[in-house]
């Protein structure tokens, strides 16, 4: 085991793209930021000062955080953000997993510029399940505004309208050459032939699920949110913000001078306005000879699936199976302790008085859990908990059912006003939970990426219509569910998931599109400590930042 230090200064930046500069945050002054490399079992220690004028808070979206939940970064659940001119040391060690992972900002829409990769490698003398790649390549999709993103959201939570979409996405922080002004911008990736490279996929994006393909490539999907699965091959991934896909890509054995272009772009399952344009990267043979000049090759050019290709989308997410071997077993609770119905989605709050507001029928967007929108504190979560000082801040009532049952595929409910609250579930530690997650498709069906800090859960089932407890659970897979710790939940559908609550602290679960979070699509779980000592929350660091 080693300590891994990094330092991150927050700092603004002048970055260009579709012609457009603007000063931006970011990490050492790098955008996307930095690769956060470390080893499975390493103790990381990230030191992050704050040089602007924005509070800010890092997030390691995925690493489990076990008894380190000071260290996991959603504002004013685990911490208060750390302020300008403040600085707080990031410190948690890697336990039991590896793969690819994402470190993103964890307050406002901030994150929509600053993330980078995390890279988990195996112990030291352990290998990959699969033939060692000859090369590794982190692949990150993230968006592009002209604008300042926080205007964005901030506007839309003042009008109650729906917020304007980025200009572009991106592969690496470059749009491509399918976008006026952009060409220059294009992200190649170059490649010999006959070799196999690993491609460490991540969704960054704030608000798209997304497609992504290479020309004439078939692709090995080995690892999900830094879990491996059973290889399985196909033209066309489906990512989610916040899920992690790693895969192999084995190259033609004699191609030379040839270019295959990459590309993204949404599924969407909703309506409304949204962005259906395409970022693409160069997939590039190296050439034997330099006198061929790449612009005269064909370019192939890869086929995505249309626009809510829901049975495409289906059928690729059961393909992921845990690996469920002696050496990676899956570890699905076999019994439940606990069972929960929550419903996800959209809905309204009304207008205030003194506003006009642009949401549905003069109302502003929410979105919900349980029909409860969770609203932020003004104090870290955490902090009350461990303090004993809840009162005020937020109540343990969360409720383990929806409100009302409905028809959820068909006629949504007349009344679709959704309460505040900052409530949470306690649970007691070790606890076994089953949780349904049902869209409603209030306000049109939207899929939503659903993502649990703290833990990794099974995906025993998943469907579309209404969710069957008395039908559904005789199908659960209990053998070899996929690990993870993002999932879609789909538009007018269901998954069920599993997990067991081992990691005390308090714990944030939201949707993923940072636009349903803001809109209050979120909750959070709090996990008692265990009776042992180390089944105990550590205390707080002492430079744990202040409300
Ligand atoms: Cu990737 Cu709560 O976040």
């Amino acid at each position: 085991m080693c300590v891994c230090i990094f330092f991150c200064k927050i700092k603004l930046q002048n970055v260009t793209r579709l012609c457009h500069t603007k000063s931006l945050i970011s990490v050492n002054g790098q955008f996307p930021g930095p690769r956060l490399v470390a080893r499975e079992g390493d103790q990381v220690l990230v030191k992050v000062v704050n040089h602007v004028p924005n509070n800010v808070t890092l997030h390691w979206h995925g690493i489990r955080q076990l008894r380190s939940g000071w260290a996991d970064g959603p504002a004013y659940i685990t911490q208060c953000p750390i302020q300008t001119g403040q600085t707080y040391t990031y410190n948690f060690t890697i336990t039991s997993q590896r793969g690819t992972l994402f470190w993103h900002a964890h307050i406002s829409w901030l994150r929509s510029t600053l993330y980078g990769p995390i890279i988990i490698f195996p112990k030291r003398n352990d290998s990959y399940p699969f033939k060692k790649p000859y090369k590794e390549v982190p692949i990150i999709f993230g968006e592009w505004w002209n604008v300042d993103p926080e205007a964005v959201i901030s506007q839309a939570l003042q009008t109650g309208a729906g917020p304007n979409v980025s200009d572009a996405y991106t592969i690496n922080g470059l749009p491509g050459p399918l976008y006026n002004c952009s060409s220059k911008d294009t992200f190649r990736l170059k490649v010999k032939p006959g070799k196999t490279y690993l491609l460490r996929l991540i969704n960054a994006a704030l608000n798209d699920e997304l497609f992504f393909s290479i020309a004439n490539h078939t692709l090995t999907i080995v690892e999900a949110d830094a879990v491996y699965v059973k290889p399985f091959n196909t033209n066309v991934v489906l990512i989610t913000p916040g899920q992690t896909t790693n895969v192999l890509l084995k190259t033609k054995p004699y191609f030379p001078n040839a270019n295959f272009l990459m590309t993204a772009r949404p599924y969407f399952t909703g309506q409304g306005t949204f962005d259906n344009s395409t970022v693409a990267g160069i997939l590039q043979y190296d050439s034997p000879s330099n006198h061929s000049s790449n612009n005269k090759i064909p370019l192939f050019k890869p086929t995505l699936p249309p626009i809510n290709a829901t049975g495409f989308v289906a059928n690729f997410t059961r393909k992921f199976r845990s690996l469920a071997t002696a050496k990676f077993p899956a570890n699905v609770p076999q019994t439940v302790d606990k069972r929960f119905f929550f419903t996800v989605g959209l809905g309204s709050t009304p207008c205030p008085k003194n506003m006009t507001c642009q949401g549905p029928n003069g109302t502003k967007f929410a979105a919900s859990v349980n029909n409860v929108s969770f609203a932020l504190p003004t104090t870290a979560l955490l902090q009350s908990y461990f303090f004993g000082q809840s009162y005020g801040v937020y109540t343990t009532n969360f409720p383990t059912n929806p409100p009302f049952l409905f028809n959820y595929t068909g006629t949504p409910p007349n009344n679709t006003v959704v309460s505040n609250a900052t409530s949470a579930v306690v649970l007691p530690f070790n606890t076994t939970v089953e949780l349904v997650l049902q869209e409603t498709s209030i306000l049109g069906a939207e899929s939503h990426p659903l993502h649990l800090h703290g833990f990794n859960f099974f995906v025993v089932g998943e469907g579309f219509g209404n969710y069957d407890p008395n039908k559904d659970p005789a199908n659960f897979n209990l053998v070899d569910p996929v690990e993870r710790n993002t999932v879609g939940v789909p538009s007018g559908g269901w998954v069920a998931i599993r997990f067991l609550a081992d990691n005390p602290g308090v714990w944030l679960m939201h949707c993923h599109f940072d636009v349903h979070t803001s809109w209050g699509l979120r909750m959070a779980w709090i996990v008692l400590d265990g009776p042992l000592p180390n089944q105990k929350l550590l205390p707080p660091p002492c430079d744990l930042p202040k409300c």
